[in-house]
């Protein structure tokens, strides 16, 4: 038996990095997925990666920063599919400057992705799953919101919030049979880390007891674990997928 089996799940930021790989992962695992990026032509590309699947993946441009937006996507899945069992919260993005140099601007773009983008996901595709009293949320922190990190505090500031708006939706939702959780992982190999450069990278290594930087897949099986029934009597937590870099 497949663990993820007739589950209807929402990706943001499926289109490539962590959510692609996610995407593939939860096909393999029996789910239907519907990727919401604003990321067209990479969306395709994943769709054409899921082979004899393609029927499974659907691909919505759905910008999540945009409450409106979202709701009408919400309200488009579950017409068509009758529920939604699971709610990747993964889209995100970095836009890096010491506190010096950080324009207000700059500040204002990761925390509507990455923080907004959370809220607005998560207020309506709950709404939907508090219908069904059935659901897992999972959201996606960093290994940064434990540590802090040179030169991000707006990626930091959002990624600390969304371990908070985890447990809070965890104490809020628990009455309606939703889960939520959150997986913090550390660097993984994807476009987000090809800026760093390779001294940095090899540091990081050097800090990793499992002596190696992540890979995609990493991530997408803890999503697995905390969307299938496996995990159950897990909510609030956050599950560090680091190699070990925090503890
Ligand atoms: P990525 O850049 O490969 O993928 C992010 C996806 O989000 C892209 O497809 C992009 O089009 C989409 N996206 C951006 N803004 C959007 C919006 N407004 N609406 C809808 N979709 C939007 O990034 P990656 O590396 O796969 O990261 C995935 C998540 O994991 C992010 O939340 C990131 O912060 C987090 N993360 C990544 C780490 C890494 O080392 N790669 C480490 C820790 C956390």
């Amino acid at each position: 038996m497949k663990s993820l089996e007739g589950k209807i799940a929402i990706i943001t930021g499926g289109a490539s990095g962590i959510g692609r790989e996610t995407t593939l992962t939860f096909l393999k695992e029996g789910a239907t997925v519907i990727i919401w990026d604003i990321n067209k032509t990479n969306a395709e590309e994943t769709q054409k990666l899921t082979g004899e699947h393609t029927s499974v993946v659907e691909f919505m441009h759905v910008d999540t920063r945009n409450y409106t937006e979202v709701e009408n996507a919400t309200n488009k899945v579950f017409d068509k599919h009758g529920k939604i069992d699971i709610l990747i919260n993964n889209a995100g993005i970095t836009s890096d400057s010491t506190l010096k140099k950080m324009e207000p601007e700059q500040w204002q773009k990761v925390i509507d992705v990455n923080l907004t983008g959370v809220f607005n996901c998560g207020k309506a595709v709950s709404l939907k799953m508090m219908e069904k009293n059935s659901g897992k949320i999972i959201n996606t922190s960093s290994v940064v919101a434990h540590n802090g990190n040179f030169g991000q505090s707006n990626y930091v500031a959002t990624k600390s919030g969304v371990i908070g708006l985890t447990k809070v939706w965890a104490r809020e939702l628990g009455k309606y049979g939703i889960n939520v959780n959150a997986v913090a992982p550390g660097f993984i190999e994807t476009e987000m880390i090809l800026s760093v450069p390779e001294k940095v990278l090899e540091g990081l290594r050097g800090k990793t007891p499992l002596g190696r930087l992540g890979k995609p897949q990493d991530i997408a099986d803890a999503y697995v674990f905390l969307s299938s029934d496996k995990s159950n009597y897990i909510t609030g937590t956050v599950l560090n997928v680091d190699g070990g870099m925090v503890f």
